[in-house]
């Protein structure tokens, strides 16, 4: 598929639908994306024609629905680069996915160790790291981020040492867009002999990432960020540490054996899996990558390149307005109006058809950092056009005069 805007918009039902009388001008991406048709089908299609559990039966039905999950773990698998299709977990999401592993590490982790999170971590990404600290004795600590928005690194490398055990930075701020540098920091975290989890929640609707080649340990990531629905994810853990950290849940698939004296576990990834999954989520994040990859990453980030560019330079020209996270990034802008509060935009453009995202975005730290109660966000993706960010900048400039 080549990169025809108004081709892909005609995929999205939604983005034809008019919201307080005016066309939706969806730039809320961060929090969820809008699905194509072609994944709505893949639902449709697995509830009327083979709806079964999987795993169990025998049954054609059964069969069918097996083949069709375990299709779209290898096409997660493919598109990610892992090694091993075992190595793929599916998950209801990222945070589930964050804390299956922090609950791994409770008993590996001892008092006095250290696990290091970064400045501009979502909530997610901070409280089970905090939980996994209460019930261990270990410390947490933060690498700091300068006013663009970007991590210190020489902060990083003098936070390291042999006590740290664990590093947890996500690829691409949700509330900033910053791209951070996962390379580096996976690199350095290994040579102390910590190891690293990555947050992809914001990441993998932009970029690509290759699980070998960042030789990372722990991958996490949402479908619904992706195009796919939500309640889906998936964990991706090397499969050294699949084969070191204790089961999150008990239940059915997860065991090779069970009486009442003892249950032995099944392997990867089905030991992380208990109960019956999101049958119909995971066969539909397989559509989700099939679309976007039909579109191609280098077209995506082209695209959301120039919008996150011109929405910049546009936004810029509105008088009092500034943007926080400026460094290295991806299409988000998250701005506030001197003297505005961020709500009352969100408010007004809403009134207009526009949603962005208002407050803190789950990630009070920053707005902490910032001193500041939270942003109006812009979050872009690859089917918004030049005509809806300038809707956007009228819409903002009108919410300043109303509001002013
Ligand atoms: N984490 C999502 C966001 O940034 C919900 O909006």
């Amino acid at each position: 598929m080549s990169f025809n805007i108004q081709k892909i918009r005609e995929d999205f039902p939604i983005l034809s639908r008019k919201v307080n009388g005016y066309p939706l001008v969806y730039l809320d991406n961060a929090a969820t994306s809008q699905k194509p048709q072609q994944v709505i089908d893949s639902i449709v299609d697995y509830y009327s024609n083979y709806n079964a559990n999987i795993h169990r039966g025998v049954h054609t039905l059964s069969q069918e629905a097996t083949d069709a999950y375990e299709s779209a773990r290898q096409k997660i698998k493919t598109h990610f680069n892992a090694k091993e299709v075992y190595e793929i977990i599916f998950t209801a999401g990222t945070t589930h996915g964050i804390n299956l592993v922090a609950n791994g590490f409770s008993d590996i982790l001892k008092k006095d160790d250290e696990i290091l999170v970064s400045a501009m971590e979502h909530h997610s990404n901070i409280v089970p790291w905090q939980m996994l600290c209460d019930r261990t004795g270990a410390d947490l600590k933060v690498i700091p981020m300068n006013e663009e928005g970007t991590l210190i690194m020489e902060e990083y490398a003098k936070l390291l040492s042999e006590r740290t055990k664990l590093v947890f930075v996500n690829h691409i701020s949700n509330a900033l867009g910053t791209i951070n540098p996962i390379e580096e920091i996976i690199q350095k975290a290994h040579e102390v002999g910590a190891a690293v989890l990555i947050d992809g929640a914001q990441s993998c609707s932009h970029i690509k990432p290759d699980f070998q080649k960042l030789d990372v340990d722990f991958y996490v990531t949402s479908a619904h960020k992706m195009c796919g629905p939500t309640g889906v994810g998936i964990l991706f853990m090397k499969e050294e540490w699949g084969n070191k950290l204790p089961p999150y849940q008990g239940g059915g698939e997860m065991i090779a054996e069970v009486t009442f004296e003892k249950t032995t576990y099944a392997g990867l990834p089905h030991k992380f899996e208990a109960g019956t999954p999101n049958i119909c989520g995971g066969i539909a994040f397989g559509a989700a990558i099939d679309y976007l990859n039909a579109i191609g990453f280098e077209a995506i980030e082209q695209h959301e390149n120039e919008l996150l560019e011109y929405a910049t330079e546009k936004l810029l020209e509105i008088d009092g307005l500034k943007i926080y996270g400026t460094g290295h990034k991806t299409s988000v802008v998250s701005f506030n109006i001197e003297g505005i509060h961020p709500y009352d935009i969100g408010t007004i453009v809403d009134k207009l058809g526009i949603a962005v995202r208002t407050g803190h975005h789950c990630a009070q730290p920053i707005m902490d950092f910032y001193k500041i109660p939270g942003t109006v966000r812009a979050s872009f993706a690859f089917y918004n056009t030049m005509e809806e960010v300038d809707a956007l900048v009228n819409a903002v400039k009108k919410a300043k005069y109303m509001l002013s």
